[in-house]
């Protein structure tokens, strides 16, 4: 079978079992295609709370499909690879978190969204990449223990000098592997280019960039902006999607450390035994846990309106 072939099969049983799909935006294209949404993981949740169908399947690693649980219970919830994971989610846990808050007295513990369910569970406030800045400013808190990406820690420690910090030493394996010298040899390669980073990349990279944001403020800035090359500082997957949606623009690779592999364990084939309910694993959580995850991610979203 050809790849459209199966792209159409997916598209008419989704319709048929009323299944909603979310791609995050570091699958590959035609998984993309298929998709009722595509973007980043927060984003992605949020949607899923909106639409109307009852079953929705996530593309993507494991913390994701457990966002979109914990903030929409009453849906059936699929992860489509179920041993995608994503080592920083992986690098806490609920036990270790409370170790850490109890070195930590006085101090308001803020998770990145890229945690599990029972480790957002221990937290007062959880933040997104594009958030962080900002929910932090926000908190009336002034000490806060940031966990688990130091690399997005640090960013935001720069930017709120007010604020008294303690960072976990832990972050994502793909970002935090490239170095400066990548940034400063691809920039020499290509000098008209804008620098697009992320900021689970380590502070000396975010430094040399033009953008430093989310997956999505990095799309949103490329399509936007007048400039017409861009080397990008994010998973790869990324430059194929703006090649497609921007076909007048010339995108590079910061480096080729930035493939996730958990990303690439979801397949055409399987979202579509995962669409026949053949394959996939359906995400549950118990309720006190989502509850008190719900909790760290509406004071966020509180946090983020003022
Ligand atoms: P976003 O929250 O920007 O989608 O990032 C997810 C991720 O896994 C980044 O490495
Ligand atoms: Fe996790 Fe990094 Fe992969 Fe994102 S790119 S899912 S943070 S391992």
């Amino acid at each position: 079978m050809t790849v459209s072939e199966l792209q159409k099969k997916i598209m008419e049983i989704k319709k048929e079992r009323d299944i909603c799909i979310l791609a995050h935006s570091y699958q590959s294209h035609d998984i993309v295609e298929v998709a009722d949404f595509v973007g980043d993981s927060y984003g992605l949740s949020v949607k899923a709370a909106s639409v109307a169908q009852k079953t929705v399947i996530m593309c993507g690693v494991r913390f994701m499909a457990e966002t979109v649980k914990i903030l929409s219970p009453e849906k059936t919830v699929i992860l489509s690879a179920p041993e995608a994971g994503c080592p920083m989610a992986d690098q806490i846990d609920a036990e270790k978190m409370r170790d850490l808050k109890a070195k930590n007295p006085g101090y308001a513990a803020v998770c990145y969204v890229n945690t599990t369910a029972e480790l957002k569970a221990e937290c007062d406030v959880c933040v997104t990449s594009s958030s962080a800045v900002k929910i932090i400013k926000n908190m009336p808190e002034k000490k806060i223990l940031f966990v688990p990406d130091i690399n997005l820690g640090s960013f935001v420690k720069k930017q709120c000098p007010d604020k008294d910090f303690k960072l976990m030493q832990g972050g994502c394996p793909r970002h935090a592997a490239v170095t400066k010298e990548e940034a400063v040899s691809q920039k020499k390669a290509h000098p008209n280019a804008l620098l697009l980073v992320h900021p689970e990349c380590k502070g000396e990279v975010a430094d040399l960039a033009d953008y430093v944001g989310s997956t999505t403020g990095i799309i949103d800035f490329a399509k936007k902006s007048d400039a017409k090359e861009f080397i990008i500082g994010t998973e790869n997957s990324i430059l194929q999607h703006l090649e497609y949606d921007c076909p007048d623009k010339t995108f590079y690779v910061l480096s080729k450390a930035l493939i996730c592999p958990n990303m690439k364990l979801t397949t055409l084939p399987g979202l579509y035994k995962c669409c026949t309910g053949e394959g996939g694993e359906e995400i549950t959580l118990d309720e006190d846990i989502r509850l008190a995850a719900k909790g760290c991610i509406d004071r966020m979203i509180e946090l983020e309106g003022k």
